[in-house]
């Protein structure tokens, strides 16, 4: 059901601060702000500006000259909403918000937004609220420093804003307590669950990328089901999993995860690694990469990074997908798929025309061959010769005499189950 939702005017802001010196180059960083914002329905983004400064103040973040013109063109547009593209402290956000007369919103609470936006799951609900709530705590101890130096030149002890703040912290610490408790439910409510999965017997391809770089696009041609591609951010926070019958080859289990983004603010490390863990339970992990984005490398070793970091092991099975390769001029194209064509773990397609689909599941389907899992068979007593053939392949684990016949659990790889559906 689409709910009539009244929209707000929002602009972008990049500050380019000289003094970060591992800052990223501020025009494509913008132009990710701005898809990060375009991810909320509700906002409409009717402008955005990189604004260069030395170094950020302390009491603004802007110099006096730039405020008013932003205010000039704020007031212009109409706009309700600025989101700082960084952080911003809570004093700063106080102060901008009077001198503009709008809301603000800085990295961390757009990125919070839009997890709460998609969160799907218990437990992506449950991690997103924690993460929340472990903001605004920081933002409330800033705030209390910040109070506590103003008393002490003024020569107050205590008073109600201490105690309130206080009382504030430690509500919102019950609440974090009472969330984490829900959630170790939830998690082994889940283990339960993929302990059950285990027992399907088929191997699991995981589907990750950075943000926008087509993983929902592709799942989708590949399962053939809806599952939101939209042109937005975190479509997909938790992960989706879909069985598909790959053409002459076993049939995978398909899983789509939330999409990586650099610059995470730490409060969403935890909420973010969760919802990828499902990964480190993959057969096999394609890394979809949009290779027509101007950073293309460079969101492909934050993706390395993360996944290292995660404990993926060294022999897991990894290919890169280089997708949106129609988005490259003629040459380019050509170039790309005889780079991909010299490497037999990465493949140049187009999730949107099917260009190097059928390649990319012939690839997989070679690489699961070889991947084994335990199921359990019955045999009626008349197949005698199908259950020869198992003992035979030297692949039966254990066996009992049912009511209808055997009970055979079988380790094999998928060519040796296509082999046996076959007799
Ligand atoms: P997150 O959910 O943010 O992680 O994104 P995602 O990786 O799932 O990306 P998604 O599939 O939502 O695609 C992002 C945008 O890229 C959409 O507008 C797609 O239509 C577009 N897109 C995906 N694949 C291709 C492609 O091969 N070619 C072109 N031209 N566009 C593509």
């Amino acid at each position: 059901m689409e709910h009539e939702r009244a929209v707000t005017r929002a602009w972008v802001l990049h500050p380019d601060l000289k003094s970060d010196h591992s800052r990223r180059p501020a025009e494509p960083a913008l132009a990710e702000a701005i898809a990060l914002a375009d991810a909320l329905a509700e906002l409409q983004v009717v402008g955005a500006d990189v604004v260069r400064l030395p170094k950020a103040h302390a009491g603004m973040l802007f110099g006096k000259g730039k405020i008013e013109e932003l205010r000039q063109k704020f007031e212009a547009d109409e706009v309700e909403l600025v989101l700082v593209d960084g952080p911003v402290s809570p004093v700063q956000q106080r102060n901008l918000e009077k001198a503009w007369g709008v809301k603000l919103l800085d990295r961390t609470g757009l990125i919070l937004e839009i997890f709460s936006d998609r969160a799907r799951t218990k437990e992506g609900v449950l991690q997103v609220e924690m993460a929340a709530l472990s903001y605004q705590r920081t933002r409330l101890v800033r705030a209390w420093t910040h109070l506590e130096r103003q008393r002490g030149g003024l020569g107050f002890v205590g008073g109600p804003g201490e105690t309130q703040i206080e009382a504030d912290r430690r509500a919102i610490d019950d609440q974090l307590v009472r969330l984490r408790r829900q959630l170790d439910k939830v998690v082994k409510t889940r283990t339960l669950h993929r302990a059950a999965r285990a027992k399907v017997p088929y191997p699991i391809v995981a589907l990750v990328g950075y943000t926008n770089a087509g993983k929902s696009t592709l799942f989708n041609r590949l399962t053939g089901a809806d599952v939101m591609a939209k042109d937005m951010l975190f479509a997909t926070l938790d992960p989706t999993m879909r069985s598909v019958v790959l053409p002459d080859g076993p049939e995978i289990i398909l899983s789509d995860t939330v999409g990586f983004i650099s610059d995470l603010p730490t409060e969403l490390v935890a909420a973010f690694r969760a919802t990828l863990e499902e990964v480190l339970g993959a057969d096999l992990i394609c890394h979809v990469r949009d290779i027509s984005h101007g950073e293309s490398e460079a969101q492909a070793r934050d993706v390395m990074d993360i996944l290292t970091s995660l404990g993926i092991d060294e022999d897991r099975p990894l290919i890169e997908i280089w997708n949106k390769i129609d988005l490259l001029t003629p040459e380019a194209q050509e170039a790309m798929r005889a780079r991909a064509a010299r490497d037999e773990t990465r493949f140049a397609i187009s999730a949107v025309t099917g260009e190097g689909i059928d390649d990319l599941l012939a690839a997989i389907a070679d690489i699961l061959v070889g991947v084994k899992t335990t199921e359990t068979l019955t045999l009626p007593f008349s197949q005698g010769k199908k259950r020869a053939w198992l003992f035979a392949q030297d692949i039966v684990q254990d066996e009992a005499q049912g009511e209808d016949g055997f009970d055979i659990t079988v380790r094999w790889s998928a060519r040796q189950k296509q082999d046996f559906e076959r007799l």
